[in-house]
């Protein structure tokens, strides 16, 4: 497959890459797609995937634990924690020979390797060479860079791959190991999801996070729910903490730390507190896979590893190259991948001319978010706090999953969902949830703010009976104080023009 020419190659086969190259090939393009390890990238096999495979394990024996007997359904739920990693193992594997199968299918030619741009411009093409399994020299007309992202690593952590591990140590297919005490660094996303599957299978666990908050990105009634049910599970979070180092202590784990308050050159003199346990999960960021791609001979930079693009066209500085997914180093999701991967293709068949799509730019105002705690969260849109800063003054209707029929037979009724309204044009803003099903109701108000819509419209709109959906029309009706199964008062007035 040497000296070939192709209209569009794009480096990494993540979420961002593997849409991108199927995309591309539906609308004519000739296309490489290079990867170094295997397709689905980070998130069909260290990250989205498996953990919601473990998750799905974990909220089993959640179920039957504590609500079984309730239910009539009486058993003792017993973890076997290879059956659930071999459970976890074949579907990763199924997922990434589908995608194999997929880009076969579209006659996309896949390179296994490191992809490299050697050189060359949007004229006359750019140069890649493949090192690896396929060893190739090709020539494309224009490239997406879709590398993706790895565990953060910080030195002082000495992440030795047996006792502090990273997520993809956990991930491991052969990671076996339930460990008694577990000490999770940053109570991030990846922190909190994890502290949850590793408690449901019966390790203690304790989480150290430098923010005064877990997940400090959501609505503070959102982390209030949150660390209630971190309480209830018995995690300890001890918050504000940062943490200096860990080592391995031949036959466990010790973290030392010090306030977060202490200032940087402080540090050294600062009281401090040490924290043991079995193993250490490290989950505090990721950093950017941006090294050895030929960039700087490009004159395409990078931030803190982060790859620069035009924020509307993901071009980088560099005519005819592309960047896409979490190497840019926004926000970093497996659906916001795939969609910048939709805006760079367009833009780069459009620009070599002769394929039959429109230029387009990015709109980032409705990305929805999930976190698989149990119960789950959900948001899109702003938070209250943005609309402040921005301005907004808006409105909020409220809905709790107690007050709901078929929350209640499902035995789900912890949680709530809010929706904001921006009181000035009663369009949909933002929107929050923790509870049952709380990704997919989400995704209902998802489409609602894309086309614009006000709570009233999907007020408007008939919702099944009984279902959890039921939470997203009560919630936009509790916007005008009308909510049916629960008293609020109208924040805004129904027949507002
Ligand atoms: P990646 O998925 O990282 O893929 C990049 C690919 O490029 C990799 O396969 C890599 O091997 C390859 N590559 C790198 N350099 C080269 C090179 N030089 N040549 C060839 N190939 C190269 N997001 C969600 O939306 N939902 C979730 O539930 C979720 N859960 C997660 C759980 C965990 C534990 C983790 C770690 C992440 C999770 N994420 C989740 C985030 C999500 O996985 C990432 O945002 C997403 O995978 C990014 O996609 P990407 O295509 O940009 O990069
Ligand atoms: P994160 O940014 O969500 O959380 C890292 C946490 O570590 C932060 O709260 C931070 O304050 C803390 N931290 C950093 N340094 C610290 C120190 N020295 N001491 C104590 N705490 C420290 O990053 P995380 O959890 O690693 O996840 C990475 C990315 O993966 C996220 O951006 C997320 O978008 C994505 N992801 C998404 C999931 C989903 O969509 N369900 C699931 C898992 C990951």
């Amino acid at each position: 497959m040497s000296d070939e020419v192709y209209d569009l190659t794009i480096i990494g086969a993540g979420p961002g890459g593997y849409h991108a190259a199927i995309r591309a090939a539906q609308f004519g393009a000739k296309v490489a797609l290079i990867e170094k390890y295997k397709l689905g990238g980070t998130c069909l096999n260290w990250g989205c995937i498996p953990t919601k495979a473990l998750y799905a394990s974990s909220a089993l024996i959640q179920k039957l634990k504590h609500q079984g007997e309730d239910f009539g359904v009486i058993c003792e739920p017993k973890l076997d924690f290879a059956k659930a990693v071999e459970r976890k193992n074949k579907i990763v594997e199924e997922l990434v020979e589908g995608i194999e199968k997929l880009e076969k299918a579209w006659k996309n030619d896949v390179y296994f390797g490191k992809g490299k741009i050697v050189g060359g411009n949007k004229d006359e093409g750019f140069k890649i060479t493949i090192e690896g399994e396929n060893n190739a020299t090709i020539t494309s007309k224009r490239v997406i860079i879709a590398t993706g992202s790895s565990p953060a690593l910080i030195p002082a952590f000495n992440i030795d791959h047996e006792r502090i591990l990273t997520s993809d140590d956990i991930l491991h297919p052969d990671f076996k190991t339930v460990p008694e005490n577990l000490l999770i660094i940053g109570a991030g996303v990846i922190g909190c999801e994890f502290a949850n599957i590793f408690r449901t299978f019966g390790s203690k666990v304790t989480m150290l996070e430098y923010l005064p908050n877990p997940i400090a990105t959501e609505e503070p009634m959102i982390i209030r729910e949150l660390k209630k049910k971190l309480d209830e599970l018995e995690i300890t979070l001890h918050v504000s903490q940062n943490v200096l180092s860990v080592e391995n202590t031949g036959n466990g784990v010790k973290a030392t730390t010090c306030s977060a308050d202490v200032p940087r050159d402080q540090v050294e003199s600062a009281e401090k507190s040490e924290f043991e346990a079995d193993l250490c999960l490290v989950s505090i960021g990721r950093a950017k896979e941006s090294s050895d791609l030929g960039l700087e001979e490009l004159g395409i930079e990078t931030d803190r590893g982060a790859i620069k693009v035009n924020i509307d066209t993901l071009e980088t500085a560099c005519k005819g190259i592309y960047a896409i997914g979490d190497v840019t180093g926004g926000v970093m999701l497996a659906h916001v991948a795939s969609y910048e991967g939709e805006i760079a293709v367009a833009n780069a068949l459009h620009s070599i001319g002769g394929f039959p799509v429109h230029p387009e730019t990015t709109d980032y105002s409705v990305v929805p978010a999930t976190i698989f705690t149990n119960p789950n969260i959900g948001s899109v849109g702003i938070r209250r706090s943005e609309a402040k800063d921005k301005g907004i003054d808006v409105a909020m209707g409220r809905f709790p999953f107690e007050s709901l029929g078929k929350a209640k037979c499902m035995g789900e009724d912890e949680g709530f969902i809010m929706i904001l309204v921006d009181k000035s044009t009663g369009k949909i803003v933002g929107a929050s949830c923790i509870g049952a099903e709380a990704p997919e109701l989400i995704s209902e108000i998802a489409v609602a703010m894309k086309h614009d819509l006000k709570a009233k419209d999907l007020s408007e709109v008939i919702h099944s009976h009984p279902t959890i959906s039921e939470m997203v029309l009560e919630s936009a009706l509790d916007v005008y104080g009308l909510a049916v199964h629960r008293k609020g008062r109208p924040d805004i007035d129904l027949y507002q023009k």
